[in-house]
């Protein structure tokens, strides 16, 4: 392996902060890191952009695995299996190499016709599914007949030891800080990342609070084999999403998320905004006879609004605390690249330096 110009630099050495302009192009795609993860999805860099509702376009997919990882398609936010065939085709137009997409299974009585979204992920001749919200246990034998390799998101160990086995391949640990469902168990990654290590034979990745090369280490050595990043990638250039929405990441710090519908048990972090202080306090009202009805104009419809329309104030829309981590608006491959950049700059000079008995100087952090 070639040697890097971050790897030559001491350990003590004060150095300037990492940002997409000290990424040089040689530099770019050298260092990569196999894992279970990488091999099994057969891309570059341990790095998946999950499934996100308005967000999750063949723009941003293309974008994020031509930069190396796994870029997912949001499945649900296609309004037909027709349309999701069609967005899968323009993914395809803008990528060759391998994307996923994104199967939300809901709480709701009046289902998507998931067995026809399936179809057209089959047919569209995608070999990577993220599963969340419930099971996915009734749908596994249609996924596995089309040769589909499934990862499950799930925020407890309990949880993802159930998608093991039923079959998935692979699962998205979301801890606490996440952005969108944390679940209700409150569990942060410290804790629940190690414990999944500890109980799991499938491997999976670390989701929730994910930025940089900081998460990705962090997340490695917590015996996750890569990482999921949700709010991160919405503050990229590729995003198909309102400029409003970026500024509003990068404005945000990470006090700005609240939970809302935790008497429902469908607990959401979300930014918040003046319809989440509202829902909060339509909340705080009814106490434990909250009904979905009650909170149904913040809840109801508010994606388009804010994704497409830029109206930030729409309803509750998730965010994860890692938006305090959030500081530019790059190119997707920058923000990927710098990365892998820093990720091994921490491994080569400060872990290898603490082996070395190396002084460490502290220098202030700019990434993410
Ligand atoms: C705006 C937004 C929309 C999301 N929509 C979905 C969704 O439709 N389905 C899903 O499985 N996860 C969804 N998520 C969760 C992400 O896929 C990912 O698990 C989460 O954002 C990880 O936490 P992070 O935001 O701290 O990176 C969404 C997250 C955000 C921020």
């Amino acid at each position: 392996m070639p040697s890097l110009p971050c790897a030559s630099v001491p350990a003590w050495a004060p150095r300037p902060p990492l940002n997409c302009s000290s990424i040089d192009a040689k530099h770019t795609g050298v260092f990569s890191v196999k894992t279970a993860i990488t091999e099994m999805f057969g891309i570059e860099h341990p790095i998946i952009q999950g499934g996100m509702h308005y967000v999750g376009f063949a723009e941003l997919a293309a974008a994020v695995s031509n930069a190396g990882g796994l870029g997912v398609i949001t499945g649900l936010t296609q309004k037909t299996p027709e349309l999701l065939a069609k967005e899968i085709a323009r993914c395809r137009g803008m990528s060759d190499k391998p994307f996923g997409v994104n199967l939300t299974f809901l709480p709701t009585f009046n289902a998507p016709p998931y067995q026809e979204y399936i179809a057209a992920i089959r047919e569209g001749g995608v070999k990577i599914v993220e599963t969340a919200g419930r099971s996915p246990e009734q749908y596994m034998p249609a996924l596995k007949a089309g040769g589909i390799k499934v990862i499950h998101k799930c925020t407890s160990v309990r949880h993802a030891l159930r998608a093991e086995q039923i079959g998935c391949d692979a699962v998205s640990v979301d801890g606490f800080e996440c952005g969108g469902h944390p679940g209700e168990d409150d569990m942060p990654n410290m804790i629940l990342l190690p414990r999944a290590a500890e109980e799991l034979s499938i491997p999976f990745v670390a989701s929730g609070g994910m930025a940089d090369g900081r998460s990705l280490v962090a997340a490695l050595s917590l015996g996750a084999a890569g990482i999921n990043m949700g709010t991160r990638f919405i503050a990229t250039k590729e995003a198909p999403v309102h400029e409003n929405v970026k500024k509003s990441l990068v404005a945000a710090t990470e006090l700005d998320t609240r939970l809302v519908m935790r008497t429902l048990r469908n607990t959401e972090r979300v930014l918040t905004n003046k319809a989440v202080e509202r829902l909060i306090e339509i909340e705080r009202e009814k106490g434990n006879s909250l009904k979905i009805d009650d909170i149904i104009e913040e809840v109801a419809g508010v994606y388009p609004k804010v994704m497409i329309d830029g109206d930030l104030d729409a309803g509750a829309w998730s965010c994860g605390m890692v938006v305090g981590l959030i500081k530019d608006v790059p190119t997707v491959k920058e923000l990927i690249d710098r990365t892998m950049v820093e990720a091994e700059g921490i491994i080569r000079q400060r872990l290898v330096g603490f082996l070395d008995g190396l002084p460490e100087k502290r220098h202030k952090h700019a990434v993410a």
